[in-house]
């Protein structure tokens, strides 16, 4: 449980197009945690025309650290994006795609003010639940969302994750 003086030091809020630098940065350290820190071929100038453009393909809440006493602009020190997507199942439903708070604000209940805000969208939108990935190295972030109760979908149903990558997609779309 974070201390209130903590709690008072950040906020969550809806990510704004001016935030895409500080996003894109955010999104290189979390591929570097995840040991892919070359993966990221993103520009700012994409994010800004996918998540905020006439057809948003993405949404963002951010986490801003308030530093009351050096007077500076806040500073974005984590981020949730997300987006929606349709299982024939289930209906509408969340998808977690990135979630990361920076190294030194990390127990801070960042995190768990994210995932409190991530809740409230995904009822208020009517999903009937959200779905994201772990690699499964990660074990620090699996016990985390598992201590909030979430199930590993691989283990418990055998589901595994496919690709078809840009080639594959253009030998089927020539028909070989
Ligand atoms: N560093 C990390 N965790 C700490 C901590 C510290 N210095 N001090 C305490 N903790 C504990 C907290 O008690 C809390 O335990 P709980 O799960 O029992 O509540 C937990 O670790 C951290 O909770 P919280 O502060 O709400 O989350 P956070 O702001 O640290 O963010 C992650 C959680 C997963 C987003 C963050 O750890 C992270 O970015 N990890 C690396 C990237 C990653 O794995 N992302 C997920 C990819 S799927």
């Amino acid at each position: 449980m974070a201390h209130s003086d903590t709690l008072s030091r950040f906020r969550v809020r809806p990510a704004e197009p001016q935030d895409c630098p500080e996003i894109l940065r955010l999104i290189k350290e979390l591929a570097a945690y995840e040991n892919m820190p070359d993966a990221v071929q993103l520009t700012e100038e994409d994010l800004v025309r996918d998540g905020f453009g006439s057809q948003p393909y993405f949404q963002c809440l951010v986490a801003e650290v308030v530093d009351g006493e050096k007077q500076e602009e806040p500073k974005i020190v984590g981020f949730a994006m997300y987006y929606y997507t349709y299982d024939p199942w289930i209906g509408k439903l969340l998808y977690l795609e990135d979630f990361y708070v920076m190294d030194d604000y990390r127990g801070w209940g960042i995190g768990t003010e994210l995932l409190k805000k991530l809740s409230q969208i995904a009822l208020d939108t009517n999903c009937g639940c959200m779905h994201f990935l772990v690699v499964v190295w990660n074990k620090p972030s699996i016990e985390y969302y598992m201590r909030r109760g979430a199930s590993d979908l691989s283990t418990e149903e055998g589901w595994h994750l496919f690709r078809f990558d840009k080639e594959n997609l253009l030998r089927m779309a020539m028909g070989e």
